[in-house]
């Protein structure tokens, strides 16, 4: 009865969907998924397409601004985001005052928020070209901090790397070029990498993604916005799943290799043990990403001449998952993160980076859903709940309790 009450109280009919696991938040022309058949496309365009022939500079275009962009169109966006990657003398200092230690994660989402004190002109978005301002603003900024938090972590000197290469390619040299050294970049890498950036750079309403459109919402900037998605990002069971994925492989390989033995960890329910890299909430076939990052995965360490055994641990337990029951019933395939860190390793990126790589990729999804949010002028987020607490209760003085 009560819940009828409150239930007529609200004028509708509140549903409850933990998770959201069938609740539409939105509706948007970015990108559509199938989960059942395996199907992932950006604006139209399959991924598969895009990782192969598509920069990750030209689909970030694609994402934000809905076409694919003419030659033209590419090199004002790219120099309009190189001029703007200078970040603020001061911002350097918040890096500093972090100990070296921090998790890359918390650093970053700090930073970018940050980001908003030194540049006020980006919250208060009223029209496409303010829009426009931010969205190049973010991605020159975003990728520096990136990189600056694996160089600080390093114990090396801040640098904006050579701003007359390519986006991923300046990705790279920020994050590794020594002092006094001429960091020349394999071609192999940043053609991984690019592909790697594609593959993470939409993928609808996802837990990040909510993230930004419901702190966007409220009209919040577009820095905090994006600090709020990469704290979401951060978790094992979203982005942070690379990492975990790749501590899960070590693990087991330090315990001798026995991918049963984890197999049946996997299964127990009294265990809270996961295959880390293992499920999705959407794809229920495969994941079409995963398809395209194992065989990158097996190209770069070939073309490095690189024999990792975690590699083979990879391999053990995604073949015993394939002819698992347990696996099989519940739809649990490899997912995007499960092959994704052993590249990042292979590049020489260490582990506790890898969410802040897929935060780098993730990036223009997240602008292109806030700023469809803010043109379709979204109603701010803000969920329902069935109320199950104490109806009334009399307040009691603290003598009486
Ligand atoms: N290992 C073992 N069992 C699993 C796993 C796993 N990785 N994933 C799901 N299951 C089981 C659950 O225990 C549950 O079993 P039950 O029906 O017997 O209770 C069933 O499969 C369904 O799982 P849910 O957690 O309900 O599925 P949901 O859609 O909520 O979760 C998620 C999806 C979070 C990705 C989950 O599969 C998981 O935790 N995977 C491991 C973490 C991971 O790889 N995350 C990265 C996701 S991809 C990304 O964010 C880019």
């Amino acid at each position: 009865i009560d819940i009828i009450n409150l239930r007529s109280a609200t004028k509708g009919v509140i549903t409850i969907d933990p998770g959201y696991k069938n609740t539409g938040s939105c509706e948007s022309a970015i990108t559509f998924l199938e989960g059942d058949k395996g199907i992932l496309r950006y604006r139209g365009y399959s991924i598969e397409e895009l990782a192969e022939k598509a920069t990750f500079l030209e689909v970030a275009y694609l994402l934000i601004f809905g076409e694919l962009p003419t030659r033209e169109q590419l090199t004002k966006f790219h120099n309009d985001i190189k001029g703007q990657s200078v970040v603020d003398e001061d911002v350097k200092k918040i890096l500093d005052a972090f100990p070296k230690s921090a998790h890359p994660m918390g650093v970053l989402a700090s930073l970018t928020s940050a980001l908003t004190a030194f540049n006020p002109s980006s919250v208060n978005v009223n029209s496409e070209e303010d829009m426009y301002k931010a969205i190049v603003k973010i991605m020159g900024k975003f990728p520096v901090l990136a990189a600056w938090t694996l160089r600080k972590r390093n114990g090396l000197p801040l640098d904006y790397g050579d701003r007359s290469l390519g986006y991923v390619e300046n990705i790279l040299k920020m994050m590794f070029k020594q002092p006094n050294e001429d960091y020349t970049l394999n071609p192999i890498l940043i053609n991984a990498l690019d592909k790697l950036l594609i593959l993470h750079a939409d993928h609808e309403q996802n837990c990040s993604t909510s993230t930004v459109r419901i702190v966007g919402s409220s009209h919040a900037g577009l820095f905090v916005s994006l600090a709020a998605g990469v704290s979401a990002l951060w978790g094992p069971l979203h982005g942070g799943a690379n990492q975990a994925v790749l501590e899960m492989l070590e693990a087991i390989k330090e315990d001798g290799g026995d991918t049963k033995k984890y197999m049946a960890k996997a299964k127990d329910k009294d265990d809270p043990f996961r295959l880390m890299g293992f499920g999705h909430r959407v794809y229920k076939n495969f994941d079409p990403r995963a398809k395209i990052i194992k065989k990158a995965a097996d190209e770069v360490l070939a073309n490095l001449g690189v024999e990792d055994p975690i590699l083979d641990v990879a391999k053990g337990l995604e073949r015993e998952a394939l002819e698992d029951s347990y696996f099989v019933d519940r739809k649990l395939y490899p997912n995007v993160d499960f092959y994704s860190g052993i590249i990042y390793r292979a590049m020489g990126i260490p582990v506790e980076m890898f969410t802040v790589m897929f935060a780098l990729g993730r990036l223009p999804g997240w602008i292109a859903q806030w700023r469809e949010m803010r043109l379709n002028k979204e109603p701010i987020g803000r969920p329902r709940q069935i109320y199950t607490g104490a109806t009334y209760r009399k307040f009691k003085s603290i003598d009486e309790r």
